[in-house]
């Protein structure tokens, strides 16, 4: 049984997205051990506790330096002993010695096809913002492993979604949400937990 962490800033529908499908039976062999957040008013806080989940907050702003901060959210993590860590909409960059400690065995889901409107200063909104901006037609979602860059580690997934003639960043926003986010994101921790990936992404093949 695999022993999930979900980090979360914000709304949390990623999240939902997988408690709905660990308890559809869309996801085996994997348990949500707890949600941590940055943010103490996120909605994603709640949705957890709605579900039995223990859900807490590790906010930058109860430390002095930023130094602290990392300290603490670490030795929150290492509490659970996860076997994999789901950054679902968490908008804080992790800690290098956690990326390291737990190399391979952290996963983010971005709202775009990665390597576009992606890296610094590319998250949320504003992804779709540049999205449009830029005029693409197609756009999506990615799932990959966290390493020591901004969005730059292996892909496990990826989905695309139309934009269509008067799309607003939100539109699409929930767009790429509905027909990639919630489907790719269970479907990779479903693949982790049942040791579905592809060779090259194997734990024991990267190490
Ligand atoms: C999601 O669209 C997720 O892909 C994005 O934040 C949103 C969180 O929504 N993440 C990033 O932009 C990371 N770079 P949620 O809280 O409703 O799941």
């Amino acid at each position: 049984m695999l022993n999930v962490g979900v980090m979360v800033s914000g709304g949390g529908t990623n999240l939902q997205a997988v408690i709905d499908a660990i308890e559809s039976g869309a996801i085996t062999n994997a348990k949500i051990r707890a949600v941590i957040s940055n943010n103490p008013g996120a909605y994603a806080l709640e949705r957890a506790k709605k579900h039995g989940i223990e859900a807490v907050c590790v906010s930058p702003k109860s430390f002095k330096s930023r130094e602290e901060f990392h300290g603490a959210l670490l030795e929150k993590v290492d509490s659970y002993e996860l076997d994999l860590i789901v950054l679902a909409g968490f908008l804080v960059t992790i800690p290098g010695e956690m990326i390291r400690k737990y190399q391979n065995q952290i996963i983010n889901i971005h709202p775009s096809l990665i390597p576009s409107f992606c890296g610094v200063g590319y998250y949320g909104l504003k992804v779709h913002e540049a999205a449009l901006r830029r005029g693409v037609k197609l756009t999506g979602a990615t799932v990959h492993f966290v390493d020591e860059g901004v969005d730059s580690g292996p892909i496990i997934l990826q989905k695309a979604v139309e934009v269509l003639p008067g799309d607003t960043p939100e539109v699409l926003q929930r767009r790429v949400m509905e027909e990639a986010e919630w489907k790719i994101l269970p479907k990779a921790i479903d693949m982790i937990a049942n040791g579905e990936l592809e060779p090259e992404f194997r734990k024991e093949n990267i190490e």
